[in-house]
């Protein structure tokens, strides 16, 4: 929420060494002065060191900026976000027990509930995430956590966040949501009340597209210890390097968002204008589908992704066609990187149901990267034209 608190949040400095960035410690063994102390260190407690999986000084120090960023208290990482789900689940959910997941979240954690918690005897359902009333009738005695996710994935409807926290805290149902997209700058998730974040590390903080990386965080400790207890059986470890890479792109990631959310709105207006498109999905936008919600906790922020919906009129031939003719948007998974990439997606085959206040047609996924904005736009104005050559 707060950079200057981001950059100034420090480690301590060996005696008679200071510099702005923490240096990498990179360890499996830890060497013990006795066999006392082997004995009465305990690795579940973060005062001190064990053993490279349960925490360096390198790990420590990310988790304690991402905890203050976040507005948390307690922070793990895992090696990626969608492992950072998987820690979540797993740590707070039995046999016998349900989840809940909004109908637009990431596909894989969808998947995960299908393919891998099902086979444990953890069932879930989907709920409509813009119908507070749809999670309020799906919630009972075996909803032992409830995901939650703003903006949605690919659709990008903005949920009223409060009201869906609220009704999990009368059932006192754990939340988790997947913050991804908020980044710790949009709005703070824990003022408004939910029990757990995750972050795929991957796209805004690190902002290199060069690693994997997820957080967990939260601000009660034994929420946290219960976390960290199958964190540790699992051995979610991460690399040292792509932890300091990590704490490099954080000096940076405010700058970068608000650069990334000023472009993709430019864009998105620019799109907006465009006859070949029906809709533009940014929860930014006048009229998108949730921009009150988004008005009411955003403070005028917004990750830099977004979606169109070209008219359905196109075949999905000359969709491709387009994707593949812009020079500087590449094709590729993954948002918040440097550079901006462009997915078409099959929105049919993504959700069980076309989504509500979603037009018909052909829906196409823009990331926007670090690069010149006009660039951008004249990228896009050039692989439109394709849509309009005979033939095509
Ligand atoms: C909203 C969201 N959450 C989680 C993830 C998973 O992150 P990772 O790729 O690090 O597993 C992604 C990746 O695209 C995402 O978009």
């Amino acid at each position: 929420m707060n950079s200057t608190a981001l950059i100034h949040h420090r480690y301590a400095p060996p005696a008679g060494f200071d510099a702005p960035q923490a240096p990498v410690y990179k360890a499996s063994t830890v060497i013990f002065e006795s066999v006392a102390a082997m004995r009465a260190r305990d690795w579940k407690s973060k005062d001190g060191y064990t053993y490279g999986l349960h925490g360096t000084p390198t790990t420590f120090t990310l988790e304690a900026k991402l905890a203050t960023l976040e507005g948390g208290k307690h922070c793990l990482l895992a090696p990626s976000g969608l492992a950072s789900i998987a820690c979540v689940n797993l740590a707070l959910l039995k046999q016998g027990d349900e989840v809940l997941i909004p109908s637009n979240c990431y596909g894989p954690n969808l998947a995960m509930a299908q393919n891998e918690l099902s086979r444990y005897g953890i069932t879930y359902q989907s709920y409509d995430a813009m119908n507070p009333a749809d999670l309020e009738a799906k919630l009972s005695k075996k909803t032992k956590l409830v995901w939650l996710e703003a903006a949605g994935s690919v659709t990008m409807e903005f949920p009223d966040l409060p009201q869906l926290i609220d009704i999990c805290q009368e059932r006192r149902v754990t939340t988790a949501l997947d913050n991804t997209w908020g980044a710790g700058l949009a709005f703070n998730a824990f003022d408004l009340g939910v029990d757990i974040t995750i972050h795929a590390l991957t796209k805004y903080p690190s902002g290199s597209a060069n690693l994997l990386m997820g957080s967990v965080i939260t601000k009660d400790e034994s929420l946290f210890h219960q976390i960290r207890r199958c964190h540790m059986h699992f051995g979610w470890g991460v690399g040292a390097n792509d932890v300091e890479a990590v704490l490099v792109g954080l000096h940076t990631l405010s700058l970068r968002y608000t650069a990334q959310d000023l472009a993709a709105r430019g864009l998105a207006t620019f799109l907006q204008t465009r006859s070949e498109i029906v809709q533009v999905l940014h929860p930014a936008l006048q009229g998108s589908i949730g921009h009150t919600n988004w008005q009411k906790i955003c403070d005028n922020k917004a990750a830099g992704i977004f979606s169109v919906i070209f008219k359905s009129e196109f075949t999905q031939t000359q969709i491709d066609t387009f994707c593949e003719s812009l020079k500087l948007f590449k094709l590729g998974y993954s948002w918040a990187g440097p550079m901006s990439l462009v997915v078409p997606y099959n929105l049919s085959a993504m959700r069980l149901e076309w989504p509500a206040g979603v037009a018909r047609g052909h829906l196409v996924r823009f990331c926007i990267g670090l690069e010149n904005a006009t660039d951008l736009q004249q990228d896009l104005a050039q692989a439109l034209q394709t849509l309009h050559a005979r033939g095509s």
